[in-house]
């Protein structure tokens, strides 16, 4: 791997920021291949360059994989000339290039936003053949009669003819208007699109899982954390 600058790769990991990184080197804390380092700015590289961290061997990973509880009103993309987007919300200490949104949601839509720089897991969760299951709350302006709740279930056609996959759909209130639905593909505004076939119009919507690793309920909107192997694992065997 290419030389880089050893705050940047520390940073990137999540743990530390740059500043963290500039005091522990000030305090003697950080050490590559048995040296203490003088210079937070020193170039290494991380997969064969042995750095120490307070101690500890500084598990460095190639890929960054970020959970993102997104607010309304911020745009699924890496770059939005105007707007903010998704990337904008990764905090500068998990912030490296290449950070991408792996699927999208609407403008308007809330929740679970998984952020990488893993193109290759990126294009084998959304691939249409591996489309892993998400987990959606809609709240409907009314509720779904039983006939409709059936074609959800056996797939809708939508108004332009295309027949969506069977998907789940389970009235979570007495008064039907709040809904979970799990899908297995992601067709632009495809919730949205499915009930109005249904002839109800989504006043809000939520996505709460991937796969079977759900949104973390200690993230307030707009915030983010790394997501751990242990949960990665759980979305691609889904
Ligand atoms: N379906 C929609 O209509 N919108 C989303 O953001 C996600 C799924």
């Amino acid at each position: 791997m290419s030389l880089q600058r050893l705050d940047k790769i520390i940073a990137s990991q999540g743990k530390y920021s740059r500043n963290d990184v500039r005091r522990l080197v000030r305090n003697g804390e950080i050490a590559v291949n048995g040296k203490a380092v003088s210079d937070s700015g020193m170039k290494v590289d991380p997969e064969s360059d042995i750095i120490n961290v307070c101690g500890e061997n500084f598990g460095y990973s190639e890929y960054v994989y970020i959970m993102l509880n997104k607010p309304e009103g911020v745009v699924s993309a890496s770059r939005s000339p105007g707007e903010k987007t998704v990337v904008d919300l990764v905090p500068d200490e998990l912030r490296r290039s290449g950070l991408f949104p792996a699927g999208r949601l609407d403008k308007d839509t809330t929740g679970f936003v998984l952020i990488t720089d893993d193109g290759a897991f990126a294009h084998d969760i959304l691939s249409p053949k591996k489309h892993i299951e998400k987990t959606y709350i809609a709240v409907l302006d009314r509720p779904i009669g039983d006939a409709e709740l059936e074609k959800f279930r056996t797939g809708v056609t939508l108004a332009d003819g295309y027949e969506c996959l069977p998907a789940q759909i389970t009235p979570l209130t007495d008064d039907g208007l709040t809904v979970e639905i799990k899908l297995r593909e992601g067709k632009y505004h495809q919730i949205k699109r499915m009930t109005a076939a249904c002839g109800s119009h989504v006043n809000k919507l939520r996505r709460v899982s991937m796969g079977s690793l759900e949104l973390d309920s200690s993230l307030a909107e707009g915030e983010c954390r790394l997501i751990s192997a242990e949960e990665l694992a759980k979305i691609k065997r889904s």
